[in-house]
C-alpha cells in the first residue's frame, strides 16, 4: 500500500526567520497517517534538521548534481544532501528544466546518482500550456517519464511529480479529470516498464497551485498519492490544512 505524501517546496524563499513554520507544522502534525516532507533552499536543511530530528517530518533538496564532487561551483552532491539531513531530493523540476536547461538526459543522471546515494527521488515531470493545447499531453509526460526515470525505480526510491507547468505558480489548477487521465496513464506506463507491482507501489504526486481549498478535490482523484506544492507550503497556516485533507484522503 503506497503512503501519502505532502511535498513542500520552498524554492529560492526561507531565511533563518521561517524555522518557525517548521516548529508550528511539526506542533500540527505530532502523529501524521502520511509522510510529510519539506525541501526547503538547501542553506537551510542542516538547520531545519536540527528542529525536525526526532519528529515525522523529513526534509529535501531541491535539486543535485549528478556527480560526486568535483569542480561545479555553486552545485550541491547527494552526499552533502544527505549530510546536512535530506532524505528526499527534487530533481528535474520545470523551473530548473527552464532556467538551466535540463534535460531528461541531465535528470535521469541526477536521479541515479541521487538513489544510489540513498535518497528518495522525486522526479518532476509535465506539459506547457502550448503542448496540452496542441494535444500532446501524454505524449510529453510520456517521454519525460521514459527519460528520466531510471531503470531499476522501486517505490522505495522514486516518486514521481507530475506538474504541469501551465499550472504552477499561477494558481490554475488541472481539472480532476486532466489530473486522473495523466495519472492512470503515468501509473500505466511504470507498470509496462516496471511490472505492475512495482508500478503499484510507486507514488505519483500532483502539483501546480495546490492550496487548502482545492486540496480534497485534488487527493479524490483516483491514482494521487499526495501533492508537491510550492506557495502554500511555506507557511504552516496554509501548508497544515493540506496535509489535514490528505490525512482525509486515506478512505
Ligand atoms: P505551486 O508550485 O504550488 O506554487 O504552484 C508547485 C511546484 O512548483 O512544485
Amino acid at each position: 500500500m503506497r503512503r501519502k505524501l505532502a511535498a513542500g517546496n520552498w524554492k529560492m524563499n526561507g531565511t533563518a526567520d521561517s524555522l518557525t513554520e517548521v516548529d508550528a507544522l511539526i506542533a500540527g502534525h505530532p502523529s501524521p497517517s502520511v509522510d510529510i516532507l519539506i525541501c526547503p533552499p538547501a542553506t537551510l536543511i542542516s538547520r531545519m534538521a536540527g528542529r525536525t530530528g526526532r519528529t515525522p517530518i523529513a526534509l529535501g533538496g531541491q535539486d543535485c548534481h549528478a556527480a560526486a564532487s568535483g569542480a561545479h561551483t555553486g552545485d550541491i552532491s547527494v552526499a552533502m544532501l544527505a549530510d546536512a539531513g535530506a532524505t528526499y531530493v527534487i530533481v528535474g523540476h520545470s523551473e530548473r528544466r527552464a532556467d538551466h536547461g535540463e534535460t531528461d538526459e541531465t535528470v535521469r543522471a541526477k536521479a541515479e546518482a541521487a538513489t544510489g546515494g540513498g535518497l528518495t527521488t522525486i522526479v518532476c515531470i509535465g506539459e506547457t500550456l502550448e503542448e496540452r493545447e496542441a494535444g500532446r499531453t501524454l505524449d510529453v509526460v510520456g517521454r519525460q517519464l521514459a527519460g528520466s526515470v531510471p531503470d531499476g525505480a522501486t517505490g522505495a526510491t522514486i516518486v514521481v511529480a507530475y506538474e504541469p507547468v501551465w499550472a504552477i505558480g499561477t494558481g490554475k489548477v488541472a481539472t480532476p479529470e486532466e489530473i486522473g487521465e495523466v495519472h492512470a496513464f503515468i501509473r500505466a506506463e511504470l507498470a509496462r516498464r516496471f511490472g505492475a507491482g512495482t508500478a503499484d507501489d510507486i507514488r505519483i504526486l500532483y502539483g501546480g497551485s495546490v492550496k487548502a481549498a482545492n486540496a480534497a478535490e485534488i487527493f479524490a482523484v483516483g491514482d494521487v498519492d499526495g501533492a508537491l506544492v510550492g506557495g502554500a507550503s511555506l507557511k504552516a497556516a496554509d501548508f497544515s490544512p493540506i496535509v489535514t485533507a490528505l490525512e482525509a484522503a486515506i478512505g
